[in-house]
């Protein structure tokens, strides 16, 4: 049965959806959804380009920042006891986990002695092609699963997680905050406005997020969820966390008055705008990618009421200029990073570029137990452009 065809017969058992939960079938639907569907999504033959697509130049940059954050909050004792957490979360096929890896067993020896690596992937076919992906790593999975691990001492990283977790779309009318649901009428899937969710009433509320009448914007109870959860999770160490998103005050603001709700379907975006569909996340369910960028001012906060202090954020080009500038050049890795010069300062550029990657993409880090450190992917925080 196509999914429209499930998330259409749940409509009529149940009534409409609250638009996070049909695109948690879409997205996450066990068997149908957009997700569960493939074991890996982006890439030129995928929907979309993440920063992993540009090369093993992102993993072997993160391994940098990883050997920095391994030397600050390293626990010390036998070999057993010193175990380093490296936990990705979102880790699809594994492949930024493998570029870390390579690029530590090269260049950070005791990084790589110490590592215990967990992935952290809600996609049954991504986890299953883990393995085949890490290659001579493999050894070093300690774990793989759906879920974050109780207790971690070390790193806990995403790249790209939050902005693929089911969002509310809620609308400013004069009456008041109507949320967006999904009906079935006449065989189609449609929007329709209800009554505000009480996770959706708590989030609004708890974030003091301010509307005026006629904008429509998306939230995100689940990644603030996913923050607290992974900050409660992290004993001692770091979480880090690379996005596209704003801060509330650019997010919920008139630049923004439509939202940032978005589709990717073969390196083509579709908004609500842009004249092919009212609402293309409607069609075809499982077929395309569905996203919305991210509050950093609500995984900001999430994460500081869980108990961790924030020592960073900043561009992902900034990010990546600190560690390249403090030890690992484009174009003079120890082992050539498997790519030529040219190519690697293609994929540098890639990852840099203004209005690309670079700009749209943040970098959070958070710290538990570890002090303020000036880690050196934000040595260019403090910056004047
Ligand atoms: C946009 S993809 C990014 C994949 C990879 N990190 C990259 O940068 O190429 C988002 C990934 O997060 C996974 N995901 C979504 N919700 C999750 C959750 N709650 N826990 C773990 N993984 C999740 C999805 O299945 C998907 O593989």
């Amino acid at each position: 049965m196509p999914l429209r065809d499930v998330i259409a017969s749940r409509i009529r058992a149940a009534g409409p959806l609250p638009l996070a939960e049909y695109m948690d079938l879409a997205l996450y639907h066990p068997e149908l959804g957009y997700y569960a569907r493939a074991g890996r999504r982006s890439g030129r033959a995928g929907d979309f380009f993440t920063s992993v697509d540009a090369g093993p130049l992102f993993g072997e940059l993160l391994a940098a920042q990883f050997a920095e954050m391994h030397r600050l909050a390293a626990p010390e004792g036998t070999a057993a006891a010193a175990a380093f957490d490296v936990v990705e979360a979102g880790a699809g096929s594994g492949r930024l986990a493998r570029g870390v890896l390579d690029h530590a067993a090269a260049a950070w020896p005791g990084l790589y002695r110490d590592l215990r690596l967990t992935l952290v992937e809600r996609s049954p076919a991504a986890r299953a092609a883990q393995d085949a992906t890490l290659g001579p790593h493999a050894a070093r999975l300690a774990r793989a699963g759906a879920e974050l691990p109780a207790r971690v001492r070390g790193i806990i990283f995403a790249n790209e997680l939050l902005d693929a977790l089911p969002v509310h779309s809620v609308v400013m009318t004069a009456a008041g905050l109507r949320e967006v649901y999904v009906d079935s009428r006449d065989g189609r899937l449609v929007e329709t406005l209800g009554p505000v969710s009480p996770a959706v009433e708590a989030h609004v509320e708890r974030f003091g997020i301010r509307l005026e009448t006629g904008w429509r914007t998306e939230v995100s109870p689940a990644a603030a969820g996913w923050v607290t959860a992974a900050a409660r999770c992290l004993e001692r160490g770091f979480l880090l966390l690379i996005d596209y998103g704003h801060e509330a005050r650019e997010l919920y603001s008139p630049t923004h008055a439509q939202g940032t709700l978005a589709c990717y379907r073969r390196h083509r975006v579709e908004t609500a705008g842009d004249g092919r569909a009212a609402a293309p996340w409607l069609e075809e369910p499982g077929a395309r990618d569905i996203t919305a960028h991210v509050d950093l001012t609500a995984v900001r906060t999430a994460a500081e009421e869980a108990g961790l202090e924030t020592l960073g954020t900043v561009d992902q080009t900034y990010f990546l200029l600190g560690l390249a500038a403090t030890g690992s050049p484009p174009d003079a890795a120890p082992d050539g990073g498997g790519l030529d010069p040219i190519r690697r300062r293609l994929a540098f550029k890639t990852l840099l570029v203004p209005g690309g990657l670079g700009s749209t993409h943040k970098v959070l880090i958070f710290g538990k137990d570890v002090g303020k450190p000036d880690l050196r992917g934000l040595s260019f925080s403090r910056r004047s452009t």
